[in-house]
C-alpha cells in the first residue's frame, strides 16, 4: 500500500491532470463523494444539514499554494463571507485554512496579516479560525504564526492549528502548545515525508497518535481528535473513560464523507463530532490525498464513474 500512497501523492502535485479534472464535468461529479460543492452555499446548505444531524462543521474553501498576493486577498475573502454566513445564520461552524492559501510561499508576512484579520474576525463574530499543517518545510512557520497570532489580545482563543502524528517532533510541539493554552488537531498526516523526520511504519504513527491524544485529553485545553481510525477512536474513548474525562471537554473531527457510519454512532453516545466540509474549484490536490490514505476509495469512485 505505501507504493499507492506514493503514487497518489506524486499525482496530487501533477499540473496537467489537476487543470483537465478540475475542469472536467465526470471530474466534478466523481469529487462531490468528499466535497460539499463549488459554491460558498454549498457549503453552508452542507454545513446545515450536518449541524441538523447533531455535528459541529469547520468549513475548508479549497486552495493551496497561491502564486500572487491577489489570489491570496480573493482567497481570504472567501473566508470573510463564510464568517458573516455563519453567524447570520447561526451555523454551528468554524473555518479551517491553508496559510499556503493565504501566501505563505510568496510571503510570510503577508500570509500572517491575512490571516490575523480572518481570525479578528472569527473572535469578532464568536468563531475560531483552525491553521490546517501542510508538508514539513511548513511546519516552524505555521506553527511560529498561530502562536504570535494567539498572543494578541484581539485574537487570542479565536486561533488554533493541527498537529501530525508522524512527526517525531510532534510530542514537543504538543507541550509547548498545552503550555501556551492553544486549540490543536491532532490528525496522523497526509503528506509524503522523509524517515529522517517522520514514522515510515504506520504501526508507529498509531501509537503515537494515541499517545499525543492523551496529552491533548488531559490539558485543560479544548482539542480535536481528527481520524476515522477506529482503533484510535476506541483508544481515545477508553483513555477519557478511565480518567475520568467527560464527553464535553474535546470532540473527534472526521472528513465530509467518509466514515458517516461512525460519525452517527459517536454522537449518539453522547460524543462530540465535527465534519470538516471542504467546498470549492480546487478540489484536486485534497481529492487526490484522500486517495492516498485510501487506495480502495478508487474502486468505490470507478463503480460510479461508470454509472454517470
Ligand atoms: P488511516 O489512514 O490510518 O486509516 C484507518 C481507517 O480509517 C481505514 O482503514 C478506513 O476504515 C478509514 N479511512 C481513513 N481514510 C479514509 C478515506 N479517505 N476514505 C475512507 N475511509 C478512510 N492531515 C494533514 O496533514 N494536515 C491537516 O491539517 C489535516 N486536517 C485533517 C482534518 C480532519 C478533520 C481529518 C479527519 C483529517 C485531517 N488530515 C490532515 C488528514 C489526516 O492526516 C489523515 O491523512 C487522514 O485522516 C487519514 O488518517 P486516519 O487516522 O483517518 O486513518
Amino acid at each position: 500500500m505505501p507504493v499507492l500512497r506514493t503514487f497518489f501523492i506524486a499525482l496530487s502535485h501533477n499540473r496537467a491532470l489537476r487543470r483537465f479534472s478540475e475542469r472536467s464535468l465526470v471530474g466534478k461529479r466523481v469529487s462531490s463523494r468528499f466535497i460539499a460543492g463549488m459554491e460558498i452555499e454549498d457549503a453552508l446548505r452542507v454545513a446545515e444539514e450536518v449541524n441538523k444531524q447533531g455535528m459541529s462543521v469547520t468549513l475548508d474553501s479549497l486552495g493551496e499554494s497561491v502564486t500572487t498576493e491577489a489570489e491570496a486577498r480573493v482567497a481570504a475573502e472567501v473566508y470573510h463571507k463564510l464568517l458573516d454566513a455563519i453567524a447570520a445564520r447561526k451555523l454551528d461552524a468554524n473555518i479551517s485554512m491553508k496559510l499556503t492559501q493565504m501566501g505563505l510561499n510568496l510571503s510570510p508576512a503577508l500570509a500572517e496579516s491575512i490571516a490575523e484579520s480572518v481570525a479578528q474576525h472569527a473572535s469578532k463574530t464568536g468563531s475560531f479560525v483552525r491553521i490546517d499543517m501542510e508538508d514539513s518545510s511548513l511546519t516552524q512557520v505555521t506553527l511560529e504564526i498561530v502562536k504570535r497570532l494567539h498572543a494578541k489580545p484581539d485574537v487570542r482563543g479565536a486561533i488554533g492549528i493541527v498537529i501530525q502524528a508522524y512527526l517525531y517532533r510532534s510530542k514537543n510541539d504538543i507541550e509547548d502548545l498545552i503550555g501556551n493554552g492553544i486549540r490543536v488537531r491532532l490528525c496522523k498526516g497526509a503528506y509524503q515525508e522523509p524517515a529522517e523526520i517522520a514514522f515510515p511504519r504506520k504501526a508507529d504513527v498509531d501509537a503515537n497518535f494515541i499517545r499525543l491524544a492523551n496529552l491533548l485529553l488531559e490539558s485543560p485545553v479544548y482539542h480535536g481528535l481528527a481520524t476515522h481510525d477506529d482503533a484510535m477512536v476506541a483508544a481515545a474513548q477508553s483513555y477519557a473513560s478511565q480518567h475520568s474525562i467527560e464527553r464535553s471537554r474535546f470532540e473527534f473531527q472526521m472528513l465530509y464523507g467518509i466514515r458517516r457510519d461512525l460519525q452517527r454512532k459517536l454522537v449518539d453516545e453522547g460524543y462530540k463530532v465535527r465534519v470538516y466540509v471542504p467546498f470549492g474549484n480546487d478540489w484536486y490536490p485534497y481529492f487526490m490525498r484522500r486517495l492516498a490514505e485510501r487506495p480502495a476509495n478508487v474502486l468505490f469512485l470507478a463503480k460510479n464513474f461508470f454509472r454517470f
